[in-house]
């Protein structure tokens, strides 16, 4: 038996993976190993802090769980690091290896010590006007007279940044210091710079852009200066010498600043860089340069700062593209095949000085050119002008990022080699743990397009598209795609912060319509804008707060993340407006309920007027999220659980009696209508489910099999047909390609989810809806019934500590294969039909157990190990 995987809270220990975040995270482990029936008994954790030789064991605990155990000693001091190591003994009486030790970085504290650097911006820097956002340089030298032992950034800024020190990136990552309720909190990076120093002379650099702080950012338009007017740095080296004694470099008014060559960026409108205005050598030589100005400190709340405890974003790939015949309006356009998020670069180019190159971006090509309209005000445009170095040129933006798949080329004199411009792929590097596999490759096309929209949307925070003027943390999306993204990728540490920022959002809401209610886009920039959405709320958006803790409570075990977030949805559940009598949504103020939004027969300039009665939809989801309420102050309160009892039963009979008859059949006669009463469990008799099941099949048969639902109903309309027995129609429906379906996009050559079933229509015209994306992750939901229902893996105790694995084959497979490393190691289910044979391989992760139910009817439980399973089909 291996312990692996040791995790600090949610944040795992690495470069670039985030820092610890508290004097006492909670230390979890997950095993890797195939003993069969193999159970902790108990477990061992030893810890050896920097600087200390010796390591320090703590006691064994009898305890069986591996996840969330307490921390063992101390508290950790602010920017403490130290090695940790954990044993483990099986019931069996065998006792493990200690595993290897991972390195443990705890970030500045602030209820520890203060954040010792200043905020510096350049002298003087004019207000943004939206149109140029320039970056800032800022540099400092300083002398190391003695031999480092340790050297380690800790830096943030007000804008985007990146460090160079003695004239090399002090890293390959982006967006730092990503994007968070700016006026509570702000992340920290961590990175070790040990290597980076010399003995003597050094130079420290950093970059600024505007990003989402000062940037402009917003729909309609947009804002600018939204959080504040200065780019600044703030940063402090720690230097710790072999002979102990220490130092510290602080960004301060001593430092110089100047505009470089980024002449101006947005994260909408693109990157204009002008190597002619490049000093060489400005991170690594203070003589470099004439024009170097003074800095201004300027003020921030130093309370606010904390560490980044989760991954930060990076390079994921690279990938090239083939040249496209010139357009009609005779353009050069390059398709990189995918629909991808990332910059472009360029290398070792030459070209004579003042040279300019244009990069134009866009997901789809319509009527033979770029398809721009989607983007709407987002520019989407790099633009480079070469130095004329003779040694060639090398070119990837900083401070912006487009969705994308083509790349329109100006390019007049053909400087640059086509064949090499290459797509730098970025994301959140939350590490992909779920997969799905079969012998049908529409639906293998379907479930990689769904993990590509997850990665591309997950860019310091869950965002619902990565084009155009938008990229926002839409709390309705992740909302109804939380529990299939935690199943792909390890998001869970960055949905943390997500969530605390959501909080954050409602404690600065004090005033308005809805004072404490959840924002509908987190961070919150809506509030800053003239603009309905700030009077709005809607269920499933501002039900989040309730949601996707759930989710991720489910698929991570995690109770604390529950006791985090417990005010929020408390907050929540009490500002929700709700009739007197009635245990529904009171309508009074509610502007809009956005329902079963896109629903394929809504106008396309009306995605909320589905055929679902929104508020039929909105006070199931108030049941579904009472009903959570209930599970959850189990957790964490349980004096609380009888209230939520009653008031979740409360509403499940107001419910039935406003939208269901005795016989279960509802007032809107819809798909997504009978989805959610099947799924949320709303009906009081079994005959109720079955009338429904009935009636959902026949909807689905007279839409011959395409899909019929929005946010609202996706998730659920294929787990309410397996309920009710029938699969036979599920598998028609996953399988159809006529428009509106999942697989139709796919047929269109998708490579991502569409934010509508038909943002392509079939004559390969752009939906004609203003808003039009074409990478949204939340009707890629459907992946989750692939793993669940197809694959058959499905979560029966949090965290996986029981799981279910009941394999439903149908719609022609004969293979299938889904896998997800959990919390406790490897769950995995392969199954193949030959003939009449079935046969299943089953791995089940020590310390778990899976009830396994075979198609012939036969169940089985089994402990961990390897496990084949045959039956006749
Ligand atoms: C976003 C959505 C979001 C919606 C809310 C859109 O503009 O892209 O995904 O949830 O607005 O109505």
């Amino acid at each position: 038996m291996k312990v692996e995987q040791i995790k600090f809270n949610f944040t795992k220990s690495g470069p670039l993976e985030g820092t610890i975040n508290t004097a006492t995270p909670a230390i979890s482990w997950n095993f890797s190993g195939s003993e069969k029936n193999w159970h902790q008994a108990s477990y061992q954790i030893r810890v050896r802090l920097k600087n200390e030789s010796q390591w320090q064991e703590f006691p064994v605990s009898s305890s069986n769980s591996n996840l969330f155990v307490e921390w063992p000693g101390e508290p950790l001091k602010s920017r403490a690091s130290f090695d940790l190591s954990v044993r483990v003994q099986g019931d069996n009486g065998d006792l493990s290896e200690w595993s290897e030790p991972v390195h443990g970085q705890v970030g500045l504290l602030v209820n520890q010590e203060q954040w010792p650097a200043k905020f510096i911006a350049i002298k003087n820097q004019p207000r943004e006007d939206g149109e140029t956002a320039p970056e800032t340089l800022f540099r400092k030298s300083f002398f190391l007279s003695k031999k480092v032992k340790t050297a380690k950034i800790f830096s943030t800024a007000l804008g985007i940044y990146n460090l160079e020190l003695n004239g090399k990136e002090v890293a390959e990552d982006f967006l730092n210091p990503g994007w968070t309720t700016y006026e509570k909190r702000l992340l920290h990076q961590f990175y070790d710079v040990t290597e980076l120093l010399n003995l003597g002379s050094n130079v420290i650099g950093a970059r600024v852009g505007a990003g989402w702080y000062l940037g402009k950012f917003g729909f309609d338009g947009g804002l600018v200066n939204i959080y504040g007017e200065k780019r600044a740095i703030s940063l402090f080296i720690e230097v710790i010498y072999e002979d102990h004694s220490t130092d510290l470099i602080c960004s301060d008014d001593s430092w110089n600043a100047a505009y470089g060559p980024i002449v101006a960026a947005g994260l909408y409108d693109g990157e204009t860089y002008d190597a002619t205005k490049e000093v060489t050598g400005w991170s690594s030589d203070v003589s470099s340069g004439s024009y170097w100005a003074g800095v201004e400190v300027v003020d921030f709340d130093i309370a606010r700062i904390e560490p980044q405890s989760f991954p930060h974003v990076t390079v994921q790939r690279t990938i090239t593209g083939t040249v496209l015949p010139p357009t009609p309006k005779g353009k050069t356009v390059l398709d990189f095949g995918e629909n991808i998020v990332g910059v472009p670069r360029f290398t070792n180019i030459k070209a004579k000085k003042g040279y300019k190159v244009t990069l134009r971006f866009a997901e789809v090509m319509e009527h033979g050119e770029l398809g721009i309209r989607p983007l709407r005000s987002a520019r989407c445009t790099d633009v480079y002008t070469f130095k004329g170095d003779a040694k060639g040129e090398l070119y990837q933006p900083h401070f912006t990022f487009h969705g994308f798949r083509y790349c329109e080329v100006e390019d007049p004199e053909g400087v640059l080699d086509l064949q090499k411009l290459e797509a730098v792929v970025i994301s959140t590097n939350a590490k992909q743990i779920g997969d799905f596999e079969c012998d049908n490759v529409l639906l293998n096309q379907l479930h990689s397009n769904v993990v590509r929209s997850t990665r591309g949307n997950f860019i310091t925070l869950p965002t619902d598209c990565p084009q155009r003027d938008e990229r926002m943390g839409w709390t309705g999306d992740i909302a109804v795609f939380g529990k299939t993204a935690a199943f792909l990728l390890d998001c869970s540490s960055m949905l943390d912060s997500f969530l605390k920022d959501l909080w954050s959002e409602q404690q600065i809401r004090t005033s308005g319509p809805w004072p404490h209610a959840p924002a509908v886009v987190v961070p919150d920039v809506v509030k800053h804008m003239e603009h309905f959405w700030d009077k709005q709320i809607s269920a499933i958006w501002q039900d989040c707060a309730v949601i996707l803790p759930f989710s991720l409570f489910k698929a991570t075990g995690s109770t604390n993340l529950l006791k985090q977030q417990y005010e929020s949805m408390e907050t929540w559940i009490d500002c929700l407006p709700k009739l007197k009598d009635l245990m529904l949504w009171d309508r009074t103020n509610v502007f809009l309920q956005l329902g079963d939004w896109l629903d394929p027969t809504a106008p396309p300039d009306r995605p909320a007027n589905g055929k679902t009665d929104s508020y039929l939809v909105a006070d199931a989801f108030l049941y579904y999220i009472l009903s959570n309420m209930v599970t959850i102050s189990g957790q964490v309160c349980r004096r609380n659980i009888s209230k939520y009892e009653k008031m979740a039963s409360q509403c499940k009979k107001d419910w039935l009696s406003k939208y269901s008859k005795e016989t279960g059949e509802l007032t809107s006669n819809s798909e997504t209508a009978y989805s959610l009463a099947i799924c949320f469990g709303l009906y009081d008799l079994e005959d109720q489910v079955k009338f429904a099941g009935n009636r959902l099949s026949e909807i689905v048969k007279k839409a011959n099999y395409t899909i019929g639902t929005g946010f609202a109903g996706t998730p659920h309309i294929l787990p309410a047909l397996f309920a009710t027995g029938h699969y036979e129609e599920a598998f028609q429906m996953l399988l159809t390609k006529e428009c509106p379906s999942w697989l139709y996009p796919v047929t269109m050559g998708a490579t991502t989810i569409w934010e509508r079933w038909n943002s392509m229509m079939p004559d390969g015209t752009i939906n004609p809806g203003e808003m039009t994306s074409f990478n949204h992750y939340a009707l890629g939901a459907v992946a989750s019934t692939m793993h669940e229902l197809i694959g058959g893996v499905s979560i029966i105790e949090p965290g996986y500590r029981k799981f279910k694995v009941r394999p439903q084959p149908g719609g022609g497979l004969k293979r299938c294969h889904v896998e997800h490393e959990s919390p406790y190691g490897l769950v995995s289910s392969r199954w193949e039909i030959s003939g009449d044979d079935f046969t299943l391989n089953v791995t089940v992760p020590p310390n778990t157990t899976a009830i396994i139910d075979l198609p012939d009817g036969r169940s089985e439980e089994q402990g961990s190990g390897k496990h084949t399973f045959e039956c006749k089909i």
